[in-house]
């Protein structure tokens, strides 16, 4: 057979085993939204993404489980756990708490890292925030990169630790949280609403800049693009000053920590 014809049977198969795994897994539904978020990201380079606004009154907190602790880590912890496999962090990270900008805050089990969110203040760079920069209100925290481990999921971690810091952050004067949750990630968005975050509608952005912002969350306060750049110099500036390289996230092998 020729090389080229085998090589297109092979692809075509693997192609169908893909969809047949993934409709197993998250229905046809699921399948649809994720060929259509290809299609997009891949074809279009767009990404979209619902502008989430969480105010401090608003949350409707799931009761703690008291075998947690929740706290912020240091960024000392922050390198130890990233050698726990399956965390989604690496040791960079812990640079992002020494800047002052960045916070982490965790639910740990008998030592182990169960699930945490990282905070971002005054400004995100792009590559956390859909490609888009962002600039906040001072009080405003912009929540990212959250994740349960999968051994602890389903046990409502996310929104108890949601609601636990904001509650500390309060006394900081930090009383709003934003995130973005990508617009076929249904199980966080899900989990957002539950915790009483709010739509301030859909941002659509592109590698070159936003294509459309949602009109209720500039009227929070929230800048985008190039509008945030005054306030990403600021944080651009720190880095350099503390002689931080800019930390991205390196993805792990096992699962990676989503930005949104
Ligand atoms: C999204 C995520 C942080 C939720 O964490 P959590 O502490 O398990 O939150 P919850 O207990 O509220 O569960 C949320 C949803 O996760 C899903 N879920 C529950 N148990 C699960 C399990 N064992 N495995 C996979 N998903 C599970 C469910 O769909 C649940 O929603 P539902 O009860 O309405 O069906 C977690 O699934 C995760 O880390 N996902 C990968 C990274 C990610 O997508 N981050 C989101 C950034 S916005």
């Amino acid at each position: 057979m020729d090389p080229s014809l085998e090589q297109a049977g092979d692809t075509s198969l693997g192609l169908i085993g893909r969809i047949r795994d993934r409709t197993a897994a998250t229905g046809v539904s699921g399948t649809i939204t994720a060929a259509l978020n290809r299609i997009l990201v891949k074809g279009a380079s767009i990404s979209l993404v619902h502008v989430l606004l969480l105010e401090a009154d608003q949350v409707l907190a799931a009761p703690t489980d008291a075998s947690f602790e929740m706290r912020f880590l240091t960024s000392d912890e922050v390198r130890r756990y990233a050698t726990q496999r399956g965390s989604g962090l690496s040791p960079d990270l812990g640079d992002r708490i020494d800047h002052g900008l960045d916070l982490c805050f965790a639910a740990l089990s008998e030592g182990r890292l169960a699930s945490y969110s990282w905070l971002a203040l005054r400004s995100v760079e792009p590559e956390h925030a859909a490609g888009v920069a962002l600039g906040l209100p001072p009080y405003m925290a912009y929540l990212y990169k959250a994740c349960t481990h999968r051994s602890f999921r389903g046990r409502r971690l996310y929104g108890a630790i949601t609601a636990s810091a904001l509650k500390q952050l309060e006394k900081m004067g930090i009383t709003h949280f934003v995130a973005f949750v990508y617009w076929n990630n249904a199980s966080a968005l899900r989990a957002c609403t539950r915790m009483g975050y709010r739509r301030l509608g859909m941002l659509a952005a592109r590698p070159s800049g936003p294509l459309h912002v949602p009109k209720a969350a500039r009227l929070c306060g929230i800048r985008f693009g190039a509008e945030a750049q005054p306030q990403l110099a600021m944080r651009l500036g720190r880095d350099a000053a503390f002689g931080l390289r800019p930390s991205g996230p390196k993805r792990s092998d096992v699962e990676p920590a989503r930005d949104h």
